[in-house]
């Protein structure tokens, strides 16, 4: 029986990645509070939020601090926008803040209101930037498949994920995607990570030559694949693409929207994995997904450019009307802030191992093929055959059918198709890790006799 909410919502509104037929029949569910990393619902049933909403609740649900910060920002000057050189304190502090502690030389940042905005923008930059050094032909932007880069009509481009292409009329030409660099999926029997990474690397040479070097413009990389199944990359990886991109001059634009502010260990991915990344795009925990609010980091010789092209044309033309909200700017400082002074980065540190001990585990269940992650990160991969890494045949729908499991065990995670992904807020302590672990585990063996029942299994 459907509660009168979910009765209104089905008769109202568009779900984003929602399989719509199949809401009509079950309904939402219809969060109405958080807590710490919990949330509960309208039935005051609590969850563990292992994805800390959308990889981005990085303070958890109920910090203070960040609501009376947003409050008094909306009693003093709750908007004005910075089209035409207009300014306010907490965009220009969030800019220094941000230059302070970027991974990489950053000369200027540009806001967004999301992370597809942002990368977006990184591709308008991309273009705007060849046209004015007089290289009209190096336009085209490389991305990888199961990449996930937004859902714009560009940044899904860039997204290598077929459900968001197909009947979009998407890919735009010119964007091209590069193999996943998933190993447990992808490598040959034997080859070795550093090997995989070696091939990957050498797919990307013969893409960018068989395109022609004077037209491949940028690539665009999260350091972790996120949305395509949370993948961490094998070793030797970016060590090895950096170097082709250096080799035809092509620019490498860090895809930090899930990465950024603490997630793997270090204040971006960029770090941890060693990209040489010229700029980057940032959002979700940089307001705690508190405020709406993305940022674009470029380098001075990206800035320079944009110089040169407003003394040309007159104006950089670009920009929507909540860049730099100042209530997502404040709400920002005080995320850093905190950031800083409860040395979340450390704590990612002090806390990962029982983490990542806790995902290893998982691999030890019939169904889980792979579990691997890095920081407080990580993806499993279920699967019909463990021994042969055989998949589950077509549109069974285990890795959701795990997800159905844990939300009934009090735990919210996601599905991409058999992955499963844990992507918890950076404030968890060790006992709730493993108490989120253990809630997955029973939904887990649910999903084992659901599976043997309907005869799945190899
Ligand atoms: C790596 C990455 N880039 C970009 C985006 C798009 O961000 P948004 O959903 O805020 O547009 C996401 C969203 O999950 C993401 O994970």
């Amino acid at each position: 029986m459907l509660s009168n909410l979910a009765v209104r919502d089905i008769e109202t509104l568009v779900h984003p990645y929602t399989n719509l037929a199949t809401h009509r029949e079950v309904g939402p569910l219809v969060l109405e509070r958080g807590e710490g990393i919990t949330v509960y619902d309208s039935a005051g049933k609590d969850y563990i939020e292992a994805m800390a909403g959308l990889w981005c609740t990085s303070l958890g649900y109920s910090n203070q601090e960040l609501v009376e910060t947003a409050y008094e920002q909306m009693k003093k000057l709750p908007f004005t926008h910075i089209f035409s050189g207009r300014s306010h304190d907490p965009a220009i502090e969030l800019a220094e803040k941000l230059k302070e502690i970027a991974p990489v030389p950053i000369s200027k940042v540009f806001y967004g209101a999301s992370g597809s905005d942002a990368n977006d923008t990184q591709i308008k930059l991309v273009w705007y930037m060849n046209n004015a050094l007089g290289r009209p032909h190096k336009k085209k932007i490389i991305s990888r498949l199961k990449g996930y880069h937004g859902v714009t009509v560009a940044s899904a481009s860039l997204t290598g994920l077929p459900n968001n292409h197909i009947d979009f009329d998407l890919p735009l030409p010119g964007i091209l995607h590069t193999s996943c660099p998933h190993h447990y999926r992808f490598a040959e029997p034997g080859e070795s990570e550093q090997d995989f990474s070696s091939r990957m690397a050498a797919e990307l040479e013969e893409m960018i030559l068989r395109e022609g070097p004077d037209t491949v413009a940028a690539f665009i990389a999260e350091p972790v694949m996120g949305a395509g199944g949370a993948i961490t990359p094998p070793d030797g990886y970016f060590e090895k693409i950096n170097a082709v991109l250096a080799k035809y001059d092509v620019l490498f634009i860090a895809d930090e929207v899930i990465t950024g502010f603490g997630r793997t260990g270090n204040m971006f991915g960029t770090t941890t994995y060693g990209l040489n990344a010229d700029t980057l795009s940032c959002a979700k925990a940089i307001t705690s997904a508190y405020f709406p609010l993305s940022a674009v980091m470029i380098n001075e010789a990206v800035y320079e450019v944009l110089v040169d092209q407003s003394r040309k044309i007159g104006v950089f033309g670009h920009g929507n009307t909540y860049a730099g909200h100042p209530v997502g700017c404040a709400v920002a400082v005080k995320t850093l802030e905190i950031y800083q002074r409860d040395k979340i980065v450390e704590h990612v540190r002090a806390v990962s191992p029982t983490f990542l001990r806790c995902l290893h585990k998982l691999a030890e269940h019939p169904l889980v093929g792979e579990a691997r992650g890095v920081g407080l990160i990580g993806g499993i991969e279920l699967v019909r055959d463990k021994l042969t890494k055989a998949p589950f045949e077509g549109k069974k729908g285990v890795g959701p059918k795990s997800v159905f499991f844990a939300q009934g065990e009090g735990l919210i995670t996601r599905a991409m198709g058999d992955r499963v992904a844990f992507c918890p807020p950076l404030i968890i302590k060790e006992g709730e890790i493993e108490e989120m672990f253990a809630r997955y585990e029973r939904a887990l063996d649910k999903t084992l006799d659901w599976a043997k029942a309907e005869g799945l299994l190899a």
